[in-house]
């Protein structure tokens, strides 16, 4: 044996694949199974009861004895959470765990764009891998069911489907890289206001083709590692530990071999999380010591109270291996899968991917006259306006806050890009929020002004007045009520005056541009009188250089809205038919809660504006470029087949402008004669194509039974009725450019 020859031997036996030696649990090239049967036989009561719950504020601790290792997790979903002390959400204080702070989710679901999720995935999951982390805590993908839901902005829109196809790469690029996502929050936490004590009350049909098909595809075509179960409940009990989603679905009807953990102080009852399908618990009393005498943890619902329940033969250790064995199976494939790459943070290619991201996902809501791009021919002088165009927005909002290694602000941004040839002035408008500050994560920006709000306006019609172009920065911004987690939004009315202001520039200056920064929809009563909006989301360190590149036309977007823009609350189903939030009721403890009833049902975001034939401010998928599209006539392979066929649509789409662009083509499926009332249509396809000037490519989708069927509540089980179906190929849910009927025998 030479050198190398010993060398490589001390490595195998130190990976465990040769030596007999080695324990099963410890050697990798043994089935995953073999090695979590073998861990669990060789732990002691103790062990397995630890290895549930959590140790600090995210991590739990493994099997020291055995050299099982700690699982440590992080939020997510936008970007890796600074570090916080042991048992406090306070900040550490290290100095190197700024992150790179990608675009909200709502913005990558804006992209429609599954390459975009799986590079989005890839890039976070390297981070949190460089930061050893086992589980980010994303990606977010409950429905949008309200514009006032302050969480939005860290979901993927309205509509199951592309919330589905979205999160898809997005697990599979975090899981490459040996970490798991927590895809979160299971299920129906769909509003922040009484977070913990909403009680939806939704029909099977409902819950099974709105709310749990993007958690579905997340499961199981995704393959992701672990799940969140919410603070919400459903039907009377806590999401988190709740047996109809937990056990009969996700475990049962999915067959998903994951481990469920709780949201944060999620658990209240140690009995219902037992059985109710909980795997892991984490945060709860979570001001960490509360109710510790050496150690709060021991304290946790699943810590002491559920091994004495044990000792004295109130449960069973069923449950408990059940759940010991999910979270073996997620220590493996992260935390000790030895496969796994290093990781990177902070590197050009998550700067870059964030820029791109960020550029593809930015919508271009209206542009009349052709204002944007920028014409450097036409404009010289720019009038910026906004408290948004100068505010760092990567901290604020909740958990998803980040420690950033920097941000670009829109200002910065325009003025890279345009700063040299371009004159560009800047004034505030009017003052929001000014606190830049979260768990001691500070932007270190003063944004105080104590000048009176018509003092604001003054200066900022002035500007307007004298400038060829106006660019206002506005919409919310992550402070309470503002897209921020545990408020809802009061109202989709802009704050801070900003609707006046609108108006008032737009007196002074017809060429306005409004920049809507938020993460959900907000009522837009100038939008006739604007000539170019953008929704332009949260789009993390490189905002302003991404808005630069859209408003410059280096980028020419591509985006469309993820979700239904609405004129007013009164176009939503939830807020026209539903209750929202809820009516006071009790729990089965006797505690306060709020029943929801979700009486809108299937008809969420455009499904709800085709049955009422309403006009939103702008439609579900519609999104604007620089350059046209032309669709041509939409044809079907067959017309006839069985509902085991596959129906193959295509479409040639044409660029008919003058600059090269990509156009989001979108399939929606009509049943127009079913046994039950179905929507008017529901997206099932959607693909970006690129076209250079004057090139026409042919985009073709597959429809299969999924495509077709509805969940029939009585069978209990999806059903493809045979007769007749349209596909309709749409630039928007509002603008169907061509129709193919086919029927199903
Ligand atoms: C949030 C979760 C988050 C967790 C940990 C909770 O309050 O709802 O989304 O992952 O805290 O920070």
């Amino acid at each position: 044996m030479n050198k190398t020859h010993l060398f490589l031997a001390a490595s195998l036996f130190c990976a465990g694949s040769i030596s007999a030696d080695v324990p099963v649990y410890l050697d990798d090239s043994q089935p995953l199974e073999k090695r979590v049967e073998d861990a669990l036989a060789r732990m002691t009561l103790k062990e397995k009861i630890d290895i549930i719950h959590a140790q600090s504020k995210f991590s739990a601790p493994g099997v020291p004895r055995l050299g099982i290792s700690e699982l440590w997790c992080t939020d997510g979903p936008m970007g890796v959470r600074p570090e916080v002390l042991w048992d406090e959400w306070e900040q550490a204080s290290w100095t190197n765990d700024s992150c790179t702070a990608f675009p909200s989710l709502t913005c990558l679901a804006a992209t429609w764009d599954p390459e975009l999720s799986r590079l989005y995935g890839k890039s976070i999951g390297e981070e949190a891998r460089f930061r050893n982390k086992a589980v980010i805590l994303g990606p977010g993908i409950n429905i949008y069911r309200t514009p006032l839901n302050g969480r939005n902005f860290e979901y993927m829109g309205e509509d199951p489907y592309l919330a589905g196809r979205m999160a898809v790469d997005y697990v599979k690029g975090v899981q490459d890289n040996g970490v798991a996502v927590c895809v979160k929050h299971f299920a129906l936490n769909n509003n922040e206001i009484n977070r913990h004590t909403s009680n939806p009350i939704v029909d099977d049909r409902t819950l099974y083709e709105i709310y749990l098909p993007a958690f579905k595809a997340a499961a199981i075509d995704g393959g992701a590692w672990s799940f969140m179960g919410g603070y919400n409940l459903f039907r009377g009990e806590h999401a988190s530990y709740n047996p109809i989603l937990m056990n009969d679905i996700l475990k049962g009807e999915w067959n998903w071999d994951g481990a469920v953990i709780s949201d944060w102080g999620a658990v209240h009852d140690t009995e219902t999380a037992v059985t109710g399908g909980l795997d892991m618990e984490f945060g709860s009393w979570t001001n960490g010591l509360t109710n510790g005498v050496s150690n709060a943890y021991d304290n946790y619902w699943l810590a002491n109270p559920y091994l004495e329940g044990i000792k004295s033969g109130k449960y069973s250790e069923k449950e408990l291996n059940d759940k010991v064995r999910r979270v073996l199976r997620l220590t493996f494939r992260t935390a000790m899968n030895r496969n796994r790459p290093w990781g990177s943070m902070g590197s050009d290619e998550h700067k870059a991917a964030c820029r791109q991201i960020g550029g593809e996902g930015i919508v271009l809501l209206q542009n009349k006259g052709g204002l944007l791009p920028i014409d450097p021919a036409k404009v010289k002088k720019i009038a910026v306006v906004g408290e948004n165009a100068i505010k760092m927005m990567t901290v604020g909002g909740g958990s998803s806050s980040l420690k950033a290694a920097y941000e670009i602000t829109p200002l910065q941004g325009l003025r890279n890009r345009f700063g040299k040839d371009f004159d560009i002035t800047y004034s505030r408008g009017y003052v929001g929020d000014t606190l830049g500050d979260y768990n001691g994560v500070k932007t270190n920006q003063d944004l105080r002004d104590f000048r009176t709000p018509e003092e604001l306006r003054a200066e900022a019609v002035d500007a307007a007045s004298k400038a060829d172009i106006v660019l206002f920065f506005g919409g919310l911004n992550k402070a309470n009520h503002n897209d921020a987690e545990d408020s809802d939004r009061l109202s989709m009315e802009l704050p801070y005056g900003q609707d006046e202001l609108i108006e008032a520039l737009v007196k002074a200056n017809p060429n306005l541009v409004v920049v809507n920064i938020s993460g959900t929809g907000v009522a837009m009563p100038w939008a006739s009188k604007v000539p170019a909006i953008l929704q332009a989301w949260y789009l993390g360190n490189e905002t302003g250089n991404a808005l630069a590149d859209v408003i410059s036309g280096d980028v020419n977007p591509s985006g469309k809205l993820p979700y239904t823009y609405y004129a007013d609350l009164m176009q939503c189903g939830a807020h026209k038919l539903g209750e929202y939030p809820g009516t006071p009721a009790k729990d089965k403890f006797g505690n306060d809660i709020f029943d929801i009833p979700y009486n809108e049902g299937i008809y969420v975001g455009y499904r709800f504006i085709d049955k009422n034939k309403l006009k939103p401010t702008f439609p579900f998928g519609h999104g604007l470029s620089y350059t046209t599209f032309k669709y041509g006539k939409a044809t079907v392979d067959k017309t006839t087949g069985s509902a085991a066929d596959t129906f193959t649509v295509t479409v040639p789409v044409t660029n008919t402008g003058s600059r090269k662009g990509s156009e989001i083509v979108e399939l929606y499926i009509s049943d127009p004669k079913a046994s039950v009332d179905r929507p008017v249509k529901e997206l099932k396809g959607f693909r970006k194509v690129a076209l250079m000037p004057g090139e026409t490519k042919t985009v073709s989708f597959e429809i299969g039974k999924d495509d077709l069927s509805f969940f029939d509540a009585k069978k209990h089980e999806w059903v493809c009725e045979p007769g007749d179906f349209e596909a309709l190929i749409g630039a928007s849910s509002a603008d169907i450019r061509s129709k193919v009927k086919f029927a199903v025998k």
